[in-house]
């Protein structure tokens, strides 16, 4: 089983320009990468296929939980696969937080990923609040089992262990903490699930998460969005 380094760019760079810079220096740095490396931009860089070709997959950050019709300003599953998208991210802590998104409606979209060939980068993750109430477990139980509540095959999906408050903080979560939460994490899913860790990762404590911690990769905000930094972070899970 390959480690799975992810880079979410959230709604970052502001041009194509910047876009290219970043798709440039990722593609000359991959090769050779033993892992395998998804990029996940906003959108409308994901439908610049000429930039954004060579040596990684490319992921969504979100899709819709219809196909079609009347719904202004979403994208489905079905366009995400036809433009080349091979993953993508559902669960996120920022769509849970800013877009109001329930474990119903998480469930809902990740139902139809999987009906549009999609792989998913399933984000879980309690808050510090959460955590200084000592809910941790009970929340990551309750997130995923509902998140994949009547979901039968669960091949395509990759759990990341996101602690809200580790996120985009620098405040990192230790490796023991982290080793706990995935040991957790690994009784809902089955043995080859892989399971991530996300939460201000960089290249300076990237390796301890696969080396001590027990994930099976990384899901990278903040340090994805500098291609040789992110170049780094690949490395360091070899
Ligand atoms: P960060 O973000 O690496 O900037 O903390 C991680 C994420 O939100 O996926």
């Amino acid at each position: 089983m390959k480690n799975l380094i992810a880079g979410n760019w959230k709604l970052n760079p502001t041009n194509q320009k910047e876009a290219k810079e970043i798709f440039d220096e990722i593609k000359a740095g991959i090769k050779n990468a033993t892992a395998e490396v998804v990029v996940c931009p906003p959108f409308v860089y994901l439908a610049l296929r000429s930039f954004s070709e060579g040596g990684f997959a490319l992921g969504a950050q979100n899709l819709f939980w219809e196909e079609k019709g009347a719904f202004t300003g979403e994208i489905s599953g079905a366009m995400l696969k036809d433009i080349g998208a091979e993953y993508v991210i559902i669960g996120h802590s920022e769509r849970r937080k800013y877009f109001s998104e329930t474990d119903e409606i998480i469930n809902q979209k990740i139902k139809k990923a999987l009906d549009a060939g999609l792989k998913i980068i399933f984000c879980v993750g309690e808050t510090e609040e959460e955590k200084t109430g000592g809910k941790r477990e009970e929340v990551l139980q309750r997130q995923i089992q509902e998140g994949l509540k009547d979901v039968l095959d669960i091949d395509n999906i990759n759990v990341a262990y996101e602690p809200v408050w580790a996120i985009g903080t620098g405040n990192n979560c230790s490796v023991e903490e982290t080793k706990e939460s995935i040991e957790f994490i690994r009784k809902f899913v089955k043995k080859d699930t892989r399971v991530l860790y996300g939460g201000s990762v960089k290249s300076e404590n990237s390796g301890v998460y696969i080396k001590e911690a027990g994930s099976n990769g990384l899901l990278v905000g903040g340090a994805s969005l500098d291609g040789k930094e992110f170049i780094k972070i690949i490395q360091s899970a070899e």
